[in-house]
């Protein structure tokens, strides 16, 4: 392509974006394609020959927009959010124009230091402890913060950090903590680091489906007289199905009593703690050994960014520095370089920290806070208007943006007012299930998940009106 081809098909695909971000509200948010009818329709080879771009973006409009959910469209409320916004987007382009790769410091030293450097502002908007941070004398902290694509690989590197730092003395098998609740990486991070599914062990939870830091310490105590090797444990601020809080404060005193890695999963929630009235949720982190959450969730930054800090960036890089001759260089050292290589698992990594620079000085913090603010608002307006109908009721506490809510009575009435809700393609939501009392048989819910870039009033209204009409339909 030449670079005049490039060009116009450049400005063409920022036109096509920007009416696909403009109309996408109008679009079912879901697909009716069904399984295999886009792979069946697509060729079974590359073609041999060189097509024109004219043909190639053609058939993006015939054959893949067709099979898109749409994960911007304001009617979007499963799963989290997946925020995109214009900033971010030309970030994302830009970094695939300059085409860097920045697993050393050498690679490029803009990657690495705009990234050293962003993370110290989002952890300072966070308010979070300056053990955090690289702060002002980056080469003599201890901690810092790194852009992975996403929280599954954040809490698999703090394991695998968490077991390096556990004195290496013994055969005794490792053990990780964490809940029913905690997302399902925890126990992927524990099969992937070789520790076992079997060696997680999941803590009872109270009422509000948060951990018990007494069934912590109790269970902690049991495994080392069984002589087991405690060694990470997961709080979760917002877990997935339900928003729920784990007691931070008291989980990481346990943890440093213990001598266990605390590694803190706000995935969905931590994007919220740059305001100060929800930075209370995170309280307590100064005593944690990582937090994790993603901007590419609700902070207004394309996927993937999943933001990750350590106060002991040792503990990380030991667990995962690996030197062949080939990586060699005299800035590495020299002793004076970050070299994110050492902070992740893939070697490769991409400039990441453009999209976040754009963002966090476009909309700067006051922009971001009322995003946040906004679906907050937004939020307790639905919850309100459940709360107004007592065909519904609200099983659990509302988190932030998110609100679970079911018909009274029977899971399978409340099943198949979903299926009814997402068939009309108008909003698409996820359920779940969950115990709604300690040791109860888990019970199917609706969550609806607030959030997208472009979610507004009306949406959220319209939204409880189809709700509202579809309950009583058989
Ligand atoms: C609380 C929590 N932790 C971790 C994850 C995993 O996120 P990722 O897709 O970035 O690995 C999610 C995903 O929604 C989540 O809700």
């Amino acid at each position: 392509m030449s670079t005049a081809e490039f060009r116009r098909a450049g400005h063409e695909l920022i036109d096509f974006i920007a009416e696909y971000l403009n109309e996408v509200e109008h679009q079912p948010v879901t697909t009716s394609i069904q399984p295999g009818d886009l792979f069946s329709a697509l060729p079974r080879r590359a073609p041999e020959r060189g097509e024109p771009w004219r043909n190639i973006i053609d058939d993006t409009r015939r054959h893949i927009l067709p099979a898109i959910t749409h994960w911007q469209s304001p009617n979007f409320h499963a799963y989290f959010p997946c925020n995109n916004s214009a900033p971010a987007i030309l970030g994302e382009l830009l970094s695939a124009g300059l085409g860097i790769n920045g697993f050393l410091w050498q690679c490029s030293p803009a990657i690495t230091e705009l990234e050293m450097c962003v993370m110290d502002w989002l952890g300072r908007a966070l308010n979070l402890p300056e053990r955090f941070l690289f702060t002002e004398n980056y080469a003599s902290s201890q901690g810092g913060g790194v852009i992975h694509g996403t929280a599954s690989e954040a809490v698999l590197t703090a394991l695998v950090a968490a077991r390096e730092r556990a004195a290496r003395d013994s055969d005794a098998p490792p053990v990780a903590y964490a809940t029913s609740q905690s997302h399902s990486s925890v126990i992927k991070a524990a099969m992937v680091a070789g520790i076992g599914r079997h060696n997680v062990r999941l803590i009872e939870i109270d009422s509000r489906l948060a951990m018990r830091p007494d069934a912590l310490a109790a269970q902690i105590a049991g495994d080392r007289a069984a002589g087991c090797k405690p060694i990470f444990v997961c709080a979760t601020v917002g877990t997935t199905a339900t928003g729920a809080v784990d007691p931070l404060r008291t989980i990481a005193e346990i943890a440093a009593e213990q001598n266990l890695w605390c590694h803190v999963d706000a995935a969905y929630a931590g994007a919220a703690c740059i305001c100060p009235e929800h930075r209370t949720l995170i309280d307590g982190v100064e005593l944690a050994d990582s937090f994790n959450f993603n901007p590419h969730k609700w902070l207004l930054t394309n996927f993937d960014c999943s933001a990750f800090w350590t106060s002991d960036r040792k503990a990380l890089i030991n667990a995962l520095n690996i030197t062949p001759e080939y990586l060699r260089n005299q800035h590495s050292e020299s002793g004076r370089t970050i070299d994110y290589r050492d902070w992740q698992i893939p070697l490769g990594r991409r400039f990441r920290a453009l999209k976040l620079w754009y963002v966090l000085r476009h909309y700067g913090l006051e922009g971001l806070r009322a995003h946040i603010r906004e679906h907050v608002r937004l939020a307790e307006l639905f919850e309100s208007l459940v709360r107004s109908d007592d065909r519904f009721e609200l099983p659990t506490p509302r988190c932030l943006s998110l609100v679970c809510f079911r018909l009274k009575g029977t899971d399978d009435k409340n099943r198949a007012l979903v299926e009814r809700l997402n068939a009309t393609r108008q909003i698409f939501l996820t359920p779940t299930t969950v115990p709604l009392a300690p040791n109860g048989t888990p019970r199917f819910i609706i969550r609806m998940a607030i959030g997208a870039t472009r979610t507004q009033e009306h949406h959220v209204r319209a939204a409880w009106d189809l709700i509202r009409q579809s309950a009583d339909q058989p």
